[in-house]
């Protein structure tokens, strides 16, 4: 029986293999490797998807965010709103920033910060908003907008996982995610809708001060030559990572909707499962992950676990581990049970960032934020690439239908 994995990058390098290996094969002969045509034609062509005038590329999207914290000059004793339901980096780079993450609850439906609660967390010490448009679907734009407006505050758009998306403006006129905030931040990491073959990260911006000062930060402060006018970093995207990306952006709008195409067929195919939710299709998502939610009946004390776990010491561990522990979530028995019947499924994001042990000095209680809190115990991502065929989407339905009884 084949494994059905959640990605599959093989089947997308062989349908391009002719188009990546020439546009590698010339800059290897090229001998430009840093900097140079294929960077540069990179930038114009995003900025051009994007529709922004400036796109400064860089070496991830956790570069991307720190750059763009660093433009506003966000440091110690300031604090940025942002979701705690999301990968790691969004809220490092914070701390990296020397500022402190305000970690405010999501909306149940989407996974992405909920307006009401940003309003609620904004202080005379907040500097910066930073949604995240998690899973490939916007965060609402039009009243975080709003909101930072009336404080007038920056947004930086964490739009590592919705390279595509667009959200309406106040005409219903489409605006491409990374282009309604003041920065949009992007990650090329493989696995994102638009991936090269290694890291590599892109900011937005219609800005051409901040461009400007993102420019200079992601080469050392470098101002002209060997004069540095900024403590900066080495960011720089590739010459290789910048030609295989230009040869894939071309292709990005077919597989959006490529992977919208799959969201509405398993909407259709496990809509009627019961235990399970299937995410709502608004239209605007471009499906980095399809994550369903099998419903959680326990308490909260799982992730207490998750969390104590990580403080402990071994020996606190071994004890624990033999006392009487509250059952893992049936998300969990259902991911094993699906994997031993060959379908792969991931958990972004099992363990909150508010409760993860390196914030544990900023005092979150198991509960404060308990709409992230339940999401981290019910998420499961199903297999998600364009590639995904009808015949594997229906093993998947039909792997799901026979293990939900007995999990
Ligand atoms: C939401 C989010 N933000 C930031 C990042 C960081 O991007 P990178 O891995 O390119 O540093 C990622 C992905 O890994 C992400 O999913």
């Amino acid at each position: 029986m084949n494994t059905i994995p959640p990605l599959d990058l093989g089947r997308q390098y062989r349908a391009l293999q002719d188009d990546i290996n020439a546009a590698v094969l010339a800059v290897l002969a090229s001998g430009q490797y840093i900097g140079g045509p294929q960077v540069t034609q990179f930038e114009q062509a995003f900025a051009t998807y994007i529709n922004t005038p400036f796109c400064i590329s860089c070496n991830s999207g956790t570069d991307a965010l720190y750059l763009a914290l660093r433009a506003f000059d966000i440091g110690p004793g300031d604090e940025v709103i942002t979701s705690p339901f999301t990968f790691i980096a969004t809220a490092e780079v914070i701390s990296m920033a020397g500022a402190t993450p305000i970690f405010v609850d999501i909306i149940p439906e989407t996974f992405n910060l909920d307006p009401q609660q940003v309003q609620s967390a904004i202080t005379p010490r907040t500097r910066a908003i930073m949604p995240v448009h998690l899973f490939g679907q916007p965060a609402d734009m039009t009243q975080l907008m709003a909101i930072a407006q009336a404080h007038a505050l920056p947004v930086i758009e964490d739009c590592a996982q919705a390279t595509g998306a667009v959200w309406p403006d106040a005409t219903g006129q489409p605006q491409k995610v990374g282009s309604i905030g003041h920065i949009g931040c992007f990650s090329f990491y493989p696995s994102k809708n638009l991936g090269g073959c290694g890291d590599g990260g892109a900011i937005t911006t219609r800005n051409s001060d901040l461009a400007e000062k993102m420019r200079v930060l992601r080469d050392h402060g470098r101002s002209s030559g060997y004069i540095h006018e900024a403590i900066g970093t080495n960011s720089r995207l590739d010459a290789v990572q910048a030609a295989i990306l230009s040869v894939k952006l071309r292709h990005l709008d077919r597989w959006n909707l490529q992977r919208k195409a799959i969201a509405e067929r398993y909407g259709q195919l496990l809509g009627n499962i019961p235990g399970i939710t299937v995410p709502p299709d608004r239209g605007d998502s471009v499906w980095n992950q399809y994550t369903i939610r099998v419903a959680h009946e326990g308490d909260l004390q799982y992730l207490r676990r998750s969390r104590d776990r990580a403080l402990l010491s071994e020996a606190d561990f071994v004890l624990r581990a033999r006392g009487v522990e509250p059952p893992a979530p049936r998300r969990d028995r259902v991911r094993v049970a699906l994997a031993e019947q060959g379908v792969q499924s991931m958990v972004y994001y099992p363990l909150p960032l508010h409760l993860q042990p390196v914030y544990a000095h900023l005092d979150y209680e198991l509960g404060q934020l308990p709409i992230a809190d339940k999401a981290a115990l019910e998420v499961l991502s199903l297999p998600m690439f364009p590639e995904l065929t009808p015949p594997e989407q229906e093993r998947i339905r039909n792997s799901l239908k026979e293990v939900l009884p007995y999990c």
